[in-house]
């Protein structure tokens, strides 16, 4: 206790040393509503050696405190002289006796906005201008606490605040377009401060985007008067991306173009940046944002994306663009070449979009399954000479269709076909031998008997063969004697002999209705009217036989007499 006493003793002195010198003591601040009112209080002390003669008088002074200047006098105790702008203005509410200098100032205006320095005039000498002053404010408007940054969601304060320093008239608080606020709460409030005054209304309530830039208004008014006074703020609500827009998914064509677009709201303006997939095309600031995409190819296919971010927050919004195409033309294996009883598998593989559906062809005939994959394969199992051909994979979508065919080629070995044959002729016999084969088969003829063998290489008996596509074709002729054996009529044996890389056969040709044709070559070159009679002898003969073979006799006849005629 002790010490904390001797600590403040010398304080104490201090403040009664001051307490006795030419001192005042004002607001620094003080502020007022035009037409209203304003009392600075004010008291002041000299020193006490100081004694006033005629009594205590005082100036207040507008701007300056040296007379010297000659700044407006605001009020003087002595006469009533005072400048143009505060005649009738003014009142000293203190008691200068009291060292009381508290000034009321009626129906301010802006112009009335500055120092107000006060002057003691104790007499003689004793007169001091304080170096202190009151700067007042008139204003017109009420202020408006807002904050720096406001956020959706975010409990919000704003404080409309009005000087309360005219005892005569006391201001009403009032907030305007409140109507649409979610709860709002009112909290007034006189805050006295330094001897002034400020009334205050709060008005709390939650922000939502939909207020961002809603007007909101402070109203003051004086009881039963028709001053108002009014200050509107907008709101600066800030708020993360609320819903970002593009279009709706949709297919074009390639080729084509398309603009896509993407709407974003939010405050501030956002930042929107495009994806293509997880790729980053663009981005720009604005509250919407144009994509346009040109001559779109298949490779464009897919989910765009908007993304919006603001720093509050982001959002985004896909969608999916299908570019379509006719089908590409397939791809498929090469024309392929073959060995009878193998197997093969062929592929087609076509792009379109819509995925086309594949369709196999062997030379326009419909063959396999139609599928809807990216693939399709044909399987030939035990390839017969059959499956031979233009095999064709045809790629259809609803945009178009494309195709693709190779050719399979089947080797077999040789095959004698039905013709194969000899036949009596005018010179004598003609051997005919075909066959099938791939490669194309080559065709010998080999007379057993007389031990020849007739070739390409040993060309005789007017042997000759061509090829037509995978049928050969080999045909000798046999003189009428000689090469018919020794033996007479007994026909002469004939063997055909097929063959390529995969085969070889000798078949013996038979000669056909080898007893009758003998004959009837034979007879017919003795020629006369025996000849038919012998005809009509062969046909009853043979018709005892076979019904068949009549008709065939009866062809001959006619043959024969043709013949016949000719010679
Ligand atoms: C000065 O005078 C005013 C007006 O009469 C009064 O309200 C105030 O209380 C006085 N101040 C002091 C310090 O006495
Ligand atoms: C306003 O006028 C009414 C009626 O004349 C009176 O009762 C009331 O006290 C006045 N209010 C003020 C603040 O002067
Ligand atoms: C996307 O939407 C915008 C705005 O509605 C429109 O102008 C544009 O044509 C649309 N784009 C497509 C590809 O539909
Ligand atoms: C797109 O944004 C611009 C400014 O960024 C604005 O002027 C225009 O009205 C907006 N368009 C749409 C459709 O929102
Ligand atoms: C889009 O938003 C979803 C959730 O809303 C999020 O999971 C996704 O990562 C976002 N995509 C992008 C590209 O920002
Ligand atoms: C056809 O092509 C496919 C793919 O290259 C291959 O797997 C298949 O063996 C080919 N088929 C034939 C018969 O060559
Ligand atoms: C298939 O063979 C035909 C002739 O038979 C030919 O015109 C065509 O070019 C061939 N195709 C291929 C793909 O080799
Ligand atoms: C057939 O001719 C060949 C020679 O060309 C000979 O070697 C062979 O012995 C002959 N065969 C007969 C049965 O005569
Ligand atoms: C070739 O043909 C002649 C008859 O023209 C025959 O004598 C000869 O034996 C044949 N040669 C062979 C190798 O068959």
């Amino acid at each position: 206790m002790k010490s904390l006493e001797l600590l403040l003793l010398p304080l104490l002195l201090i403040l009664k040393d001051v307490s006795a010198q030419w001192n005042v003591w004002m607001p620094r601040d003080i502020s007022a509503m035009t037409n209203s009112c304003v009392v600075i209080p004010c008291s002041f002390t000299y020193p006490s050696g100081v004694r006033p003669y005629r009594g205590i008088h005082g100036i207040w002074y507008f701007g300056h405190p040296y007379p010297q200047l000659f700044p407006p006098v605001v009020y003087k105790s002595r006469t009533d002289i005072v400048h143009e702008s505060y005649k009738g203005r003014t009142k000293l509410l203190g008691d200068l006796t009291q060292k009381n200098c508290t000034l009321m100032i009626n129906n301010v205006g802006v112009e009335h906005s500055g120092r107000y320095y006060f002057r003691a005039d104790l007499g003689g000498a004793n007169i001091y201008t304080f170096p202190d002053f009151t700067k007042l404010q008139v204003l017109d408007q009420p202020n408006i606490d807002v904050p720096e940054e406001i956020v959706s969601d975010q409990s919000l304060d704003l404080t409309c605040y009005v000087p309360d320093n005219c005892p005569d008239m006391s201001p009403q608080i009032q907030w305007m377009y409140t109507e649409d606020l979610p709860n709002p709460l009112f909290t007034p409030d006189n805050v006295e401060d330094s001897n002034t005054a400020v009334l205050s209304s709060t008005l709390t309530f939650t922000p939502k985007p939909m207020h961002n830039g809603q007007r909101l208004g402070c109203r003051v008014h004086y009881e039963n008067t028709t001053f108002v006074y009014e200050r509107l703020i907008s709101l600066d609500i800030k708020y993360a991306p609320r819903f970002a827009w593009v279009n709706v998914s949709q297919e074009v064509m390639e080729g084509s173009s398309v603009v896509l677009h993407c709407d974003v709201d939010s405050n501030p303006t956002p930042k929107i940046t495009w994806y293509f997939g997880d790729t980053e095309l663009m981005s720009e600031v604005a509250s919407n944002s144009s994509l346009p995409l040109d001559n779109l190819t298949p490779e464009e296919d897919g989910v765009y994306t908007c993304v919006g971010d603001n720093g509050y927050g982001s959002m985004n919004a896909s969608m999916y663009l299908a570019v379509n195409y006719p089908p590409r033309e397939p791809w498929i294996n090469e024309s392929l070449t073959v060995l009878e009883g193998s197997s093969v598998a062929l592929q087609c593989i076509s792009k379109g979009n819509p995925m086309p559906t594949l369709t196999w062809l062997k030379d326009g005939k419909l063959v396999g399954t139609i599928t809807a994959e990216e693939g399709s394969v044909l399987e030939l199992q035990e390839v017969t000479p059959q499956d031979h051909g233009v095999y064709r994979c045809l790629a259809e979508n609803e945009h178009g269709r494309a195709s693709n065919s190779l050719n399979i080629t089947v080797e077999f070995a040789p095959v004698l076909l039905d013709d194969s044959k000899c036949t009596i002729v005018r010179e004598g016999v003609q051997c005919v031998c075909i066959a099938s084969g791939n490669p194309e088969p080559v065709i010998e003829f080999f007379l057993p008997d007389l031990n020849i063998t007739i070739n390409d290489y040993n060309n005789t008996f007017n042997y000759h063969t061509y090829s037509d596509g995978y049928t050969s074709t080999g045909i000798i002729k046999l003189q009428d004697k000689g090469e018919r054996g020794n033996n007479g009529d007994t026909a002469v044996h004939v063997h055909c002999s097929i063959s390529n890389t995969y085969g070889s056969e000798t078949i013996p040709l038979g000669l056909q209705q080898e007893k009758k044709f003998m004959m009837a070559v034979i007879v017919g070159t003795i020629g006369g009217v025996a000849v038919i009679a012998f005809i009509i002898a062969a046909v009853r003969y043979v018709g005892q036989n076979n019904k068949k073979e009549t008709t065939v006799i009866t062809n001959l006849l006619a043959q024969l007499q043709a013949w016949r005629g000719k010679s």
